[in-house]
């Protein structure tokens, strides 16, 4: 399978299309009145989420895997917004430094063991009360349907109730948002959760 790094290798700065850098349509409504504070934007692709959050007063940077990402980030948005190559599995934040963790399809592309370390490197750099936004294509809830895909993708299915036992009691969860998208003529769910650490 092409990793990030090769469809990442694929796109010129300057051919991007506009739709393309958009930012998030959720990203608002799920974090509506959460005080504004340090964050990192993990798994930030090409940044647009990152730089939408610095405009509105986070101080933000965004962090991704792939070399050529961050460095497409970087000439595509002003130098007031901060990318920087490291990973998910070892956040670039000292302990209980950070407000928002946010998270747009980062996590439920991860390995199980890359995810099980993510976890706790969230709860290590959140302040208490601090928020670790989750946003992701939810998968159906219906078990049958969840069998099959869970066989095609030989990886755990991600949904809501499944992402609040992974993240366990450590958390409230606050808020739910989601909206339908179309991906490849299919009618997806994107969801975004908002967790609290307690
Ligand atoms: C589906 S893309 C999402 C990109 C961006 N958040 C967006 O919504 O457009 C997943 C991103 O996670 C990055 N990624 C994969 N593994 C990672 C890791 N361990 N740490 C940080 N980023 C990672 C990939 O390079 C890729 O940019």
């Amino acid at each position: 399978m092409e990793s990030w790094e090769e469809k990442y290798k694929k796109l010129k700065a300057e051919k991007i299309p506009p739709k393309r850098l958009e930012p998030e349509p959720l990203l608002r409504k799920a974090l509506r009145g959460i005080k504004k504070g340090r964050a990192i934007d993990v798994g930030c692709g090409l940044g647009e989420d990152t730089h939408e959050l610095s405009s509105n007063g986070w101080k933000i940077i965004g962090i991704d895997t792939s070399r050529k990402a961050v460095n497409l980030a970087k000439t595509l948005f002003p130098k007031k917004t901060k990318f920087e190559h490291a990973s998910a599995t070892q956040l670039p934040a000292t302990n209980r430094s950070l407000d928002l963790v946010y998270d747009k399809e980062c996590f439920v592309n991860l390995s199980s063991k890359d995810q099980k370390q993510y976890k706790n490197e969230i709860f290590r750099v959140l302040k208490p009360n601090g928020h670790y936004c989750i946003i992701f294509f939810e998968e159906p809830l219906v078990p049958k349907v969840q069998k099959v895909l869970r066989r095609m993708k030989k990886q755990k299915v991600w949904t809501r109730p499944n992402i609040e036992k992974f993240f366990g009691p450590k958390y409230t969860f606050k808020r739910t948002s989601s909206r339908e998208a179309i991906v490849n003529k299919e009618k997806k769910v994107m969801t975004a959760l908002l967790l609290e650490k307690l």
